[in-house]
């Protein structure tokens, strides 16, 4: 005891770690902190955990195409403690994004966005893009089927975008096709430049935290008014505010060791999501769907027609960004209770309701290629052998029944095929099958002349008048 208190004193008089956190730790915050003002730090807490976790896991990952999907699975199933740590990343991760979501919820529903706290939205709204970011990066690491083609289906989509649109997918796929580029340029951003930018993001936004103070829970009928407000905040401290530690810190420690023990205990039980299959740029048997907090996102560009979506898929979060970072500048003052401020209220909800209308249909997903289909029986292919029949097994073989439904048998990506030869000319079949579509891969590389005229001699064959019902 005398021993370790001489020794710690000895090196702060040298190193001067009490001088820098002594007013940090003892500076007054308002009286009635609540527990809903854990969420930043848990945050913070939640991202530290990343950090731990992403290093020991990058000790056993290898970045390059060849090596990035087996070291996950030997990380997976092999080495010691990797499941657990790879579990504690997904759901840190998940954690992390909940987190800031309730952060920002909280802190927008309350007005603390509101004068002097401008800065604090603002460079916390940057937190939360460089959040989503790390995110989305981290899931192409995976280098599975999925992981690939969502960024190949993504690039491809925004290559469509006038002007702008060839720049953004070169960038995106590091190149003209995705590769072990792509996959360096993502492990860059995931492991060194967005965890940088976070780092320095925190920084600032809590230097901003301890220049302003924690913002007092609001009460109707307070307006903030800018002239007057820094005055009435540093009497109310003075009045009743209490030491951040140990008096507001409790709430903060608990509530993130609880969260750390939420994360481990999910890996324990519930474990890493499993690898989809390793990337094959010739089968298409691909999901490409993103994790949870992404997946709504995924549901809406579904939704929207196909000329619409490659738009909506890079202009509605710069929108999105545009307005949020606007907020404080639209009301920096007047209410801050929700009480008194309905449409922040309103605003919430619609955004909670809205998204999570799309994750349910992002989760169905009925456009998502449908693996569980069989063959199509001989009945309605019509024919046992010949060209026809040939392409209605090629139909199953190479993956079209996936998303093209033929009298009921497939999937509901493309569109039904069932009557297509009332439709298309053998030319537009074959021109469609070689060079794909929106969310249709091309073929030319992976059929045989002779697959690709049993193919059209099939689909020529399937008309309204044929088909059995
Ligand atoms: C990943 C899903 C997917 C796979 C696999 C796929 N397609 Fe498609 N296909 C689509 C989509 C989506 C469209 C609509 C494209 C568009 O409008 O640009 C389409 C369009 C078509 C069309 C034109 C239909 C029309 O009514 O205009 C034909 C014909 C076609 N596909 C045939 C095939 C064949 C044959 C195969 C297998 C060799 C195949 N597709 C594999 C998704 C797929």
């Amino acid at each position: 005891m005398g021993i370790a208190r001489r020794v710690w004193r000895a090196f702060d008089d040298r190193a001067g770690i009490s001088q820098i956190l002594g007013p940090v730790l003892r500076h007054p915050v308002p009286k009635d902190a609540r527990w809903y003002y854990v969420f930043g730090s848990a945050t913070l807490f939640a991202f530290l955990l990343q950090v731990v976790t992403g290093i020991a896991l990058a000790l056993a990952y290898i970045p390059s195409t060849g090596n990035a999907y087996d070291t996950l699975q030997f990380i997976t199933h092999q080495a010691p403690f990797g499941k657990i740590l790879r579990g504690m990343h997904y759901f840190g991760a998940s954690a992390m994004v909940l987190l800031i979501g309730a952060h920002m919820a909280r802190t927008f529903l309350m007005g603390a966005y509101k004068f002097p706290r401008e800065l604090n939205w603002i460079t916390g709204v940057i937190l939360f893009i460089v959040t989503i970011l790390l995110a989305f990066t981290g899931q192409l690491l995976r280098w599975d089927q999925t992981a690939v083609w969502s960024i190949a289906v993504a690039a491809e989509q925004m290559g469509r975008l006038p002007l702008i649109g060839r720049a953004l997918a070169r960038f995106l796929l590091a190149g003209d096709t995705w590769g072990g580029q792509t996959l360096s340029r993502f492990f860059a951003f995931h492991v060194f430049f967005i965890p940088a930018v976070i780092f320095a993001f925190v920084g600032i936004h809590l230097w901003l935290v301890l220049r302003h103070g924690i913002s007092e829970p609001p009460e109707p009928g307070r307006p903030v008014d800018p002239r007057a407000y820094r005055a009435w905040y540093q009497a109310l401290l003075r009045r009743e505010g209490r030491p951040f530690w140990p008096d507001a810190a409790w709430r903060d420690i608990v509530f993130g060791v609880c969260m750390a023990g939420a994360v481990v205990l999910a890996s324990l039980i519930v474990g890493p999501p499993e690898l989809g299959k390793p990337p094959d740029p010739t089968i298409i048997q691909a999901d490409p769907r993103p994790d949870w907090y992404l997946l709504w996102y995924f549901g809406l560009l579904a939704l929207l027609p196909p000329n619409l979506e490659n738009y909506v898929m890079v202009l509605g979060p710069l929108v999105a960004l545009i307005v949020l970072l606007l907020v404080p500048a639209v009301s920096n003052r007047g209410e801050r209770s929700p009480a008194r401020r309905p449409w922040a209220i309103g605003a919430v909800f619609a955004i909670c309701l809205m998204i999570g209308t799309l994750w349910i249909v992002g989760a169905r997903a009925p456009w998502s290629p449908d693996f569980t289909t069989g063959p199509i029986p001989a009945r309605i292919t019509g024919a046992a052998t010949g060209p026809v029949a040939e392409g209605g097994r090629l139909f199953y073989d190479k993956g079209c029944q996936y998303c093209h439904a033929i009298a009921g048998y497939g999937g509901a990506r493309g569109p039904d095929l069932s009557a297509v030869g009332d439709r298309l000319t053998p030319a537009q079949m074959t021109w469609r099958i070689l060079n794909g579509g929106t969310n249709m891969p091309a073929f030319a590389g992976n059929l045989t002349p002779d697959q690709l005229d049993a193919l059209v001699a099939f689909l020529k064959s399937r008309s309204a008048g044929v088909s059995p019902p």
